[in-house]
This record gives structure tokens, C-alpha cells and sequence, in this order.
């Protein structure tokens, strides 16, 4: 028995002249136009250097909310495929990334890697095989939720279905598997550099390291240390002015965990990948202008992403690229950097990008997106308008939830895709966007993404054989969609039972 795991864990640390360290930093909710070098507005000098000095992504796509995006970031496969296409996974819901999916960290481990998760997960927790240190990661730190206050680590939540209507509360912070009660009080962007720091200085340098760094920063509730807000002063709006002091703070944040790699010796052999889970919710202080909606939609600016990737592995640094590429493309790509195969997944519905990142003449192997097929949506904070239906022979019902599918420069969307309105930085007091109503909407509707990324003009008419073309295509991936996961919240999970504690 001994003998056999010391054989294990030889054969699963191979031996590197230069390990590839790699370091995953997620932000939550922010939006195309809430960084530096989309918008001068917004002070994040780090993030800027380490972008400007790699390659940055400007067509790179993530799913329009947080569960969705992080399946699909640890799975490489898409939502319909693991029954996450509806919503996100409620605290109170007994639900996870299905355990019969590998996931990224798992696949890490086959190459040495030593494997941290410090920040959000919010891919389930109802029993323990759904937590990250049962699927692949040394450590975890952080918490399982979806959201929490900052300083607290409270996490309130509806009981939605089930017998009673309740609102419940438990604290949800947690270091492996204790409860890390000490984390009440202390702002988390602050706690998660701390124990990235603390990662990497620990680290030896001969191991291959996988830092995953999903940031709380810039979710709602609106918090942040005063000290950021004040570099905002001249902005008027309040929410926008502490909104916008959170990006700075996360900044921060990540300038001290380079340094920290850098003093450790790691950095020359450091990829690191920066990408948002989803777009900006302007009605929480974020942004996507000039992009059309928000996060929650299928419109770019819930989807199209702020995402950069640096590192000396790169060929050709210092330019943006405009090739397709979305957030389940980290798996083979991140796999192929480390020197890992992709055998054992299931079917990924993903690519190996890394040639069109490192390489500025090489283009993505993606020429199409499964943006989702997600039959229960309805568009939250507004009223769902009335749909015009579109008469198709493929058996797509254009009028069931939302759906997109993106085919090299064209975009198709059904259904209603969520809040449609373009908004603008907010420079007044008042930016609540939810007394915008849209009655009527067109159940199917086509972009020509390249010349008209703001989706201005809607090409359904003009191009009846691209719409038959990609509702064809709509009802292809459809049949290969597994039933939704979607279960009615366990009265079991309310944290009072479990000693305040999600
Ligand atoms: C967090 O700290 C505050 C202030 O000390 C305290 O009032 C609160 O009860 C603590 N929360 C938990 C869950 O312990
Ligand atoms: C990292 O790269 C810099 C610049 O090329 C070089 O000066 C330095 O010696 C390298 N450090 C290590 C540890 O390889
Ligand atoms: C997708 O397929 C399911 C199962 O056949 C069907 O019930 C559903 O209506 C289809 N969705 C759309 C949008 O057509
Ligand atoms: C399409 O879906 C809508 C909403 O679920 C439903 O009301 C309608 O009957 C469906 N149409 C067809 C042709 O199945």
C-alpha cells in the first residue's frame, strides 16, 4: 500500500528544467469598460503593465454570470453539457459542477503541479466531494458562495421554493475545511493577497505551481477601504465612485502577489491569465459601454470579456488580439502549457488557443461559440417583454428562454437575450437603468459582431439564409443538451442547522 503511493506521487512529479508556473486570476463581475486600458477613467496601473506587456484579449467571451463561467473555466466544456445552462447555484440549492467532470486542478496533478485555490468557488458545497479540495486543489481559502459581504463573510439568501418562504444567513469562510471565523472583519481582497503571498513564498521553485486566484473584487455589496474611494473623488455618482475604488483595491492586490512571485524567483517562469467571470452590472456600479447590455445577458456586454494573458512563454508580446476565444478554452489551453494531455475529460467543447495567443500571425483554431441554450431564462430586474415569433423549419423554438451561437463574425440570439440598452459610464446621482422597458422584442435576432460590435443593427431580414444556417446549428447543439440541474433549495442547508455556517 505505502509503496504503491510513493510510486504515485514519483510518477506524478516529473522532472523540469523550468517548471511553468501558472497563476489564474479571476475578478468577478467586472466590465469591459471598468479596467485602465479600456477606459483612462479607471486606475489600475498593474493590470495595465501586465496587459500592455502581454497580449491582451478583444475577442475573448465568458458566460453572462458566475457559476456558468467557472464550470466552464475548470470543465472546458459547455453548460448544456453538465445541466448549468440555467442560472447559478443558490446556497440554499444541493447542487455542484456534477463530480463525474474533471476539472482543471485534477488534471494539473498528472504533471506535478502544486494546486491552491484562494477566493470564490461557487461551483457547490451541499456535500463535500463537491469542494475544491476534493477535486484536485492541495488548499482552498476562501468561500463557497456566491457573494458575501466583504468585511463580514455574512451571505444572506431566499429560501425560493420549498414549503417556507425564509430568509436565512450564515457566515461562509473557510481555510480547507475549518471554518475560518478569524476572516470576520478583514476586507477579502486584503486576506486573499495575504495567503497568495503566503502560497507563493512557500513554494519551491523546482515544483510546478497553479495558483487560482478568483477575486470576491468587484461583486456587489459595494465595499471597499476608504483609501480607494478617495482616489475617486471627482466622481459624482456614488456607487460608481466605490465601485471604482474596488477595482483599484483588486489592483492593488494583484501588483503585491507579482512582486511576491517576483522575490521568489517564479516570475520569469509564470503564465499568468487574467480574465472577468462575466460582464459589469451597471445597475452595481459596473460597466460595458460602449458594448450593449450587462452581465445577465447574452448581448457582449454580459459576455464579452476583459481577459490578457502575460508571460515570457509568449512569443510575440506587447499587442492585443482580436481572435476568438472563450473562457472553456483555459482548460486544453492551460493543459498544453503545463505539458498535460487532455485524455480521461469528457468530450470538450473547447480549444487549444495557445499558437493565436503566443503567435501574432497565428489564428484561433474556435471559429464558433455555443454562447448557451438556457430554456428556463427570464431576464431579472425587468419585465420580460412579449416575443415576435420567428417561423423556422429546424424545431428551435425561438421563444424558449435565450439563446446564442456565435459563427465567425455573426451572432444569432433567441429568446430574449436580457437588459438591451447601451449605458453609459453613470456621471449623474441616479443610474438605476431598471425604469428602461422593452415591450416588444424580436424573438430572433443577428449581429455582424465584427463591423457592429454595439449590436445596433439587427440583420435578420437581410440575411434569412445566415439565420437558417445558425438556428440549424442552435438545434444540433440542442440535442446534445443534458436536462437542466436546477433542484428546488434543501430546507437542510439553512446555516442556523450548522452552527451559522454555510
Ligand atoms: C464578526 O465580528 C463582529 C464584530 O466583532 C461581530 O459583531 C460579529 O458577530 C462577528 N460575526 C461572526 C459570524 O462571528
Ligand atoms: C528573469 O529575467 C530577467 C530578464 O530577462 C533576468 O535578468 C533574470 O535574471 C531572470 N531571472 C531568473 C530567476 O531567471
Ligand atoms: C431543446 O430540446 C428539448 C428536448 O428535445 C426540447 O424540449 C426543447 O424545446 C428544445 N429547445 C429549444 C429552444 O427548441
Ligand atoms: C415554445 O416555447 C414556449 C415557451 O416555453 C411555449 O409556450 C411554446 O408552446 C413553444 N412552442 C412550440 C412550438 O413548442
Amino acid at each position: 500500500m505505502l509503496a504503491s503511493v510513493l510510486y504515485c506521487l514519483l510518477l506524478a512529479i516529473p522532472v523540469y528544467s523550468r517548471s511553468k508556473h501558472i497563476v489564474l486570476i479571476v475578478a468577478d463581475d467586472l466590465g469591459y469598460n471598468d479596467v485602465g486600458f479600456h477606459n483612462p477613467d479607471m486606475l489600475t496601473p498593474n493590470i495595465d503593465m501586465l496587459a500592455k506587456s502581454g497580449v491582451i484579449l478583444e475577442s475573448y467571451y465568458v458566460q453572462p454570470i458566475c457559476t456558468p463561467s467557472r464550470s466552464q473555466l475548470m470543465t472546458g466544456r459547455y453548460q448544456i453539457h453538465t445541466g448549468l445552462q440555467h442560472s447559478v447555484i443558490f446556497a440554499p440549492q444541493p447542487n455542484c459542477l456534477p463530480t463525474n467532470e474533471v476539472i482543471l486542478p485534477q488534471k494539473l496533478k498528472e504533471a506535478g503541479y502544486l494546486t491552491h485555490a484562494v477566493g470564490k468557488w461557487h461551483l457547490g458545497f451541499y456535500k463535500k466531494e463537491c469542494l475544491p479540495t476534493y477535486r484536485g486543489f492541495d488548499t482552498f481559502y476562501g468561500y463557497y458562495c456566491g457573494a458575501e459581504d466583504y468585511y463580514t463573510k455574512k451571505q444572506s439568501a431566499n429560501y425560493r421554493t420549498g414549503h417556507v418562504d425564509k430568509r436565512v444567513s450564515g457566515f461562509d469562510f473557510h481555510d480547507d475545511m475549518r471554518t475560518a471565523w478569524e476572516a470576520n472583519g478583514t476586507y477579502s481582497s486584503y486576506l486573499f493577497r495575504e495567503r497568495a503571498i503566503q502560497i507563493v513564498k512557500a513554494h519551491k521553485k523546482s515544483l510546478p505551481l497553479f495558483l487560482y486566484l478568483p477575486f470576491q473584487s468587484v461583486h456587489f455589496p459595494l465595499q471597499v477601504p476608504s483609501k480607494y474611494i478617495d482616489l475617486y473623488k471627482h466622481v459624482k455618482n456614488k456607487m460608481r465612485r466605490t465601485y471604482s475604488g474596488m477595482v483599484s483595491a483588486l489592483d492593488d492586490a494583484i501588483g503585491d502577489v507579482v512582486d511576491a512571485l517576483k522575490q521568489n524567483n517564479l516570475w520569469n517562469d509564470t503564465l499568468l491569465v487574467f480574465t472577468t467571470d462575466n460582464g459589469g452590472q451597471t445597475l452595481m456600479g459596473g460597466n460595458n459601454w460602449p458594448l450593449r447590455g450587462r452581465k445577465d445577458t447574452l448581448w457582449e456586454g454580459g459576455i464579452r470579456g476583459v481577459g490578457f494573458v502575460h508571460g515570457e512563454a509568449i512569443v510575440d508580446k506587447k499587442r492585443s488580439s482580436n481572435e476568438l476565444i472563450h473562457i472553456s478554452d483555459w482548460f486544453p489551453t492551460l493543459l498544453h502549457v503545463a505539458g498535460v494531455s487532455t485524455a480521461g475529460t469528457k468530450p470538450l467543447d473547447s480549444y487549444n488557443v495557445w499558437d493565436s495567443i503566443s503567435y501574432k500571425d497565428k489564428t484561433s483554431p474556435r471559429l464558433e461559440l455555443l454562447h448557451n441554450i438556457d430554456p428556463l431564462f427570464s431576464a431579472p430586474y425587468i419585465p420580460t417583454p412579449t416575443l415576435k415569433p420567428y417561423p423556422n423549419k429546424y424545431g428551435f423554438n425561438t421563444t424558449k428562454g435565450h439563446s446564442a451561437i456565435r459563427f465567425k463574425n455573426w451572432k444569432l440570439l433567441t429568446g430574449f437575450p436580457g437588459f438591451d440598452k447601451w449605458v453609459a459610464p453613470p456621471k449623474m446621482k441616479l443610474t438605476h437603468d431598471d425604469n428602461f422597458k422593452t415591450l416588444i422584442s424580436p424573438s430572433v435576432q443577428l449581429y455582424h459582431i465584427a463591423s457592429d460590435p454595439e449590436e445596433r443593427t439587427n440583420l435578420v431580414d437581410k440575411y434569412p439564409d445566415v439565420v437558417g444556417m445558425l438556428l440549424e446549428k442552435l438545434a444540433a447543439y440542442n440535442k446534445t443538451a443534458v436536462p437542466v440541474r436546477f433542484p428546488p433549495d434543501d430546507p437542510q442547508s439553512n446555516p442556523d442547522l450548522h452552527g451559522g455556517v454555510w
